[in-house]
Parts: structure tokens; C-alpha cells; sequence
């Protein structure tokens, strides 16, 4: 039997040791584990229903959704549909509680929210791990925006994937960081991580990237263990830094940065200089997300602000991983 109606919330995450390369495109298995941090403000609710209406909707932000993206959410409702007999049709509504047109990837958080949804109104109840590899199927990062806090999604070892699943490394109470957000453009962004990830592999730096992985990962982790920011956020922006030099030596180029994100980069290091302890980390797009001691992080973005061709700061502090709303 299946429930009416179910809505779930999860928040988006960034990634501290990024994700960037697959082994298994289908499945959206990683190359390499990574690890990040949960982020409370930017969330989404994502509402499901099987059997309420005559064919298949899918509507996003209260607009009919289109293209990619349709096609996205229908497959990834096929993945729990398919036991499913007779195969019921689906209403899909999701809702982004986060600046729209932010230029902020709100897709880990969308996957993650469905998983949850789709499961409960489907009458199935999946523990954590599970959902981390089914939200996983519909963008790689969802895997880790199940959990809230800092969490590290493990590469796995099996063919089927189901054992490349998120874990918890410290909740969102455990460590009281901000993720401070440069906002560069608004713009919808050029080349998708889908296809960015594809192309590092034209990258003679790729290898390399996938080679560092391990360690990285291993010293983030002795990093939160620690609660000793600076370790962190070294390893962070080594990573961030790394995953940006593959595409420049992809061919042709990749660069996901824009002048401004050049400045923000910059006017963090002289922070830095200048005693505070804050760190960038870039995603597949121009913004700048600086991690920081909640105690700094009026200073940082208050000298972000002031970069040429910022258009907005927003603070983010942990959030939690995705619940049942109704
Ligand atoms: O999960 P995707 O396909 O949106 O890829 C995420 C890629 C990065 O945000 C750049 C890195 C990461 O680990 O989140």
C-alpha cells in the first residue's frame, strides 16, 4: 500500500574534498571517495504521490519542469516505480528554499529529498545507507546530503554500487563552522558537472587528481576528528584548487571561474594573511565558498562584499540531513 502524499526536506552540501570523475556513469559511481559539509538555509522540499492523477507530473518551483531536468526526476522515480505493479503514475512537486537563480546547484539536495519521498510514499522504509545510494542514482552528491553535518561518501568497491554510500563523520551540532557563499554570476552555468566530470578525463592531470584522492580524504577526516580548522581548510582548498587545474589542462580548457572569482580567492588569502582563519573552496561554477570559525564569519563576508562583482553573500552554518516533513 502507498501513502497519499509525502514530503521530505534535505539541504544541499559542499563538497571539502570534491567529487569530480566516475567510474560508472550509469550508476553515478565515483572515481574517488569525498567529503563534506551539510549546509542548513539552502534546502528542499520534495513532495510525492503515486496514484493521484491520470499520468505523470513533475513540477518544480510550482512550473511544469522541462527537458533534462524532466526527464531527471522521471528516471530517477522509475528506479523505486519499477517494483512497483501496476505501475502507478506520479506526482512530482519540488520546492527550493534557496535564493533562486542563485547560481547554486540545488540538485544534491533535490535527489536526496526524493529518495526519501518517493521511498515513504512508495510504503517503503529505507534505512540511511540505503537511501544514500539511491539518492546517489540521481546525482552523485545526494549520496551525502542524506546526513547532515560533515559526512564522507565512500568510493566502494562493488560492481553494483551498493557500497558507495554516504556516512556521518560528525553531525551538525558537533562543529559550529560557517560556509560563507560569494555569489559571482547568476548565470545558468555553461557546462553541467555531468559533462565537466566526462571531459576531465581529455585532462593529463586526471590521473594525478585520482591518485591524491586517498590522502586528501584521510586528512580531512583526522581534520574534523581534531575540530582543527586550518587543517581542513588546507586540505579543502587543496582539493577545490586541484579538481580546477584538471580542467585547465583539459582539452579543450575547462575554466569554471570568472574574474571575480579570481578577487574572492585572493581577498581570502590577505584575510588569511591578516590573521583569519578562512578557506575557499569553488564547485562547478564561479561562486566562492569560504569556510570559517562562526566567530569570523561577519569579517569574511563583509570582505567579500566588497569584491568588484559580487552580487551577494550569504552565511550558511551545518544543517541536517533529510527528514519527512509530512
Ligand atoms: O553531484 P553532481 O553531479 O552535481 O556533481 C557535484 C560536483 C561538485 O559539486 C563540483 C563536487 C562535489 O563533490 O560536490
Amino acid at each position: 500500500m502507498h501513502e497519499a502524499e509525502v514530503t521530505a526536506r534535505a539541504n544541499a552540501n559542499v563538497a571539502l574534498v570534491k567529487y569530480w570523475g566516475k567510474r560508472d556513469a550509469r550508476l553515478n559511481l565515483p572515481a574517488t571517495g569525498s567529503l563534506s559539509l551539510t549546509l542548513d538555509e539552502l534546502g528542499v522540499e520534495a513532495s510525492v504521490a503515486f496514484g493521484v492523477t491520470d499520468a505523470d507530473v513533475f513540477e518544480v518551483d510550482g512550473e511544469p519542469a522541462r527537458g533534462e531536468t524532466a526527464r531527471r526526476l522521471a528516471d530517477f522515480v522509475d528506479l523505486v516505480r519499477a517494483d512497483m505493479a501496476p505501475r502507478p503514475p506520479v506526482r512530482v512537486r519540488t520546492r527550493a528554499f534557496m535564493p533562486l537563480g542563485a547560481g547554486l546547484a540545488s540538485s544534491a539536495a533535490v535527489f536526496a529529498a526524493l529518495a526519501l519521498a518517493t521511498t515513504r510514499a512508495a510504503g517503503r522504509r529505507l534505512d540511511p545507507p540505503a537511501l544514500s545510494a539511491l539518492a546517489r542514482r540521481g546525482s552523485g552528491s545526494a549520496a551525502r546530503s542524506i546526513f547532515g553535518g560533515f559526512v564522507e561518501w565512500h568510493l566502494g568497491r562493488r560492481p553494483d554500487g551498493t557500497d558507495s554510500i554516504a556516512e556521518p563523520l560528525a553531525g551538525s551540532g558537533d562543529w559550529d563552522l560557517r560556509m560563507v557563499v560569494a555569489i559571482v554570476s547568476t548565470a545558468p552555468k555553461a557546462v553541467s558537472s555531468r559533462d565537466g566530470m566526462r571531459h576531465a578525463a581529455t585532462s593529463p592531470f586526471y590521473p594525478a587528481w585520482v591518485a591524491g584522492a586517498d590522502a586528501d580524504l584521510a586528512e580531512a577526516r583526522t581534520a574534523i576528528a581534531a575540530r582543527d580548522l586550518d587543517a581542513l581548510g588546507r586540505v579543502s582548498e587543496h582539493s577545490a584548487l586541484k579538481m580546477h587545474a584538471v580542467g585547465l589542462g583539459a582539452r579543450p580548457p575547462l575554466l569554471y571561474w570568472q574574474g571575480a572569482t579570481v578577487d574572492c580567492v585572493q581577498r581570502v588569502w590577505r584575510l588569511r594573511a591578516e590573521g583569519v582563519p578562512a578557506y575557499v573552496t569553488i564547485d562547478a561554477g564561479p561562486q566562492v565558498k569560504v569556510l570559517c570559525e562562526a566567530t569570523s564569519s561577519a569579517a569574511v563576508a563583509a570582505a567579500l562584499a566588497e569584491v568588484g562583482g559580487v552580487q551577494r553573500v550569504l552565511t550558511c552554518g551545518p544543517g541536517e540531513g533529510a527528514r519527512i516533513v509530512t
